[in-house]
């Protein structure tokens, strides 16, 4: 039974200052270490409908980790509709949203909850989230998908069809731009039809007292192997590079794609797992909706003996971990 969710949301509409745990020391304070102005670093667009689309995403993966697709054939209504119901989900009350919290000691990712429950002396984050596997269907356990608002499921399943398709898309852009076939990523991590695991996460950043002492999320790279996310229009999202945070500065309909450890680790270290963080507004919530591409569970992580062979050594070497033993480990802060 897990227990009550100490939600940020119930917290940020009570306070009038950040409590010290969500404090953060003073050098990953957001104002103190964001590059000020406009910046001259921005992530690279990709615009998909273009037939250098691929050599785009190959060089985004491979300087930055992340790239902005635009014309990526998602229609508009789609992602209205999956930010509709996430946002109407958050505004039920709190009793409701507990139905289906997380049981942290489950070890379990699926559910509602915030990082107030997780590792005590840590430092908080200023966020909640719901968390659910959306694919393939043998992963899927409709317990953890709200049955409220109307038309929760509908949106996420149609979302999800998408996501299939546009996460094909870009491993096959990305096998290619190895030098391997294009099915070459798809087939390693999912290992056949329906292989691939995708979650679906709604992360809500609620209104912040002092929003520069805090974060919504740490720095962190992505432990899948692809992220696709879209935000509600709320700054919030930076990526490090050269040694500097830049704001992610969204354009309008663009879905932010980002390359995870697998794919980094599998590359051999060509393409690039980001560093990133989510930053907090005094006035505004801001929400995301990324969805994670992960390999089977049985995946042994490593990188494709083709991109180790001749003079080119292996940079990366678990000793033949599968994913989940992988997952489990960065979950638990354990050494890899
Ligand atoms: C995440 C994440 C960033 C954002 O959930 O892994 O990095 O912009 N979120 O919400
Ligand atoms: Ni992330």
């Amino acid at each position: 039974m897990a227990g009550v969710v100490q939600s940020v949301q119930a917290l940020a509409s009570s306070l009038a200052a950040l409590p010290p745990e969500f404090v953060r020391p003073e050098h990953e304070r957001p104002r103190a270490t964001t590059f000020l102005g406009a910046s001259p670093l921005q992530i690279p667009v990709v615009d998909m409908s273009l037939p250098d689309a691929g050599c785009r995403m190959v060089e985004a993966a491979t300087e930055w980790g992340i790239f902005q697709a635009v014309n990526h054939g998602v229609p508009a209504d789609a992602v209205v509709e999956l930010q509709r119901v996430g946002q109407e989900f958050f505004a039920l009350p709190q009793e409701e949203k507990q139905r289906y919290a997380m049981d942290p000691a489950s070890g379990k990712t699926e559910g509602y909850g915030s990082t107030v429950q997780r590792s005590p002396g840590d430092k908080k984050m200023w966020s909640d989230f719901l968390f659910h596997n959306v694919s393939p269907p043998a992963a899927v356990n409709h317990g953890f998908w709200p049955d409220k608002p109307r038309g929760y499921r509908q949106a996420n399943e149609a979302y999800c069809g998408h996501m299939r398709r546009l996460t094909r898309e870009v491993l096959e852009r990305l096998s290619a731009g190895l030098g391997l076939e294009e099915g070459a990523m798809a087939e390693a991590f999912g290992g056949g039809e329906d292989g691939l695991v995708l979650m679906q996460k709604v992360n809500f950043y609620p209104p912040c007292p002092q929003p520069e002492l805090a974060l919504g999320f740490a720095p962190h790279t992505d432990l899948c192997a692809l992220t696709v996310l879209v935000a509600n229009g709320v700054p919030g999202l930076q990526v490090s590079k050269d040694g500097l945070w830049c704001d992610v500065e969204h354009v309008p309909g663009a879905l932010i794609v980002n390359v995870g450890d697998q794919i980094e680790i599998f590359s051999n270290g060509r393409y690039r797992s980001v560093l990133h963080r989510a930053t907090v507004s005094r006035e505004k919530t801001r929400m995301s909706w990324p969805v994670f591409v992960e390999p089977r569970r049985e995946y042994v992580v490593g990188p494709h003996p083709r991109l180790v062979a001749g003079e080119i050594p292996a940079k990366y070497d678990y000793k033949a971990k599968t994913f989940e033993n992988y997952r489990y480990c960065r979950i638990n802060k354990l050494p890899q």
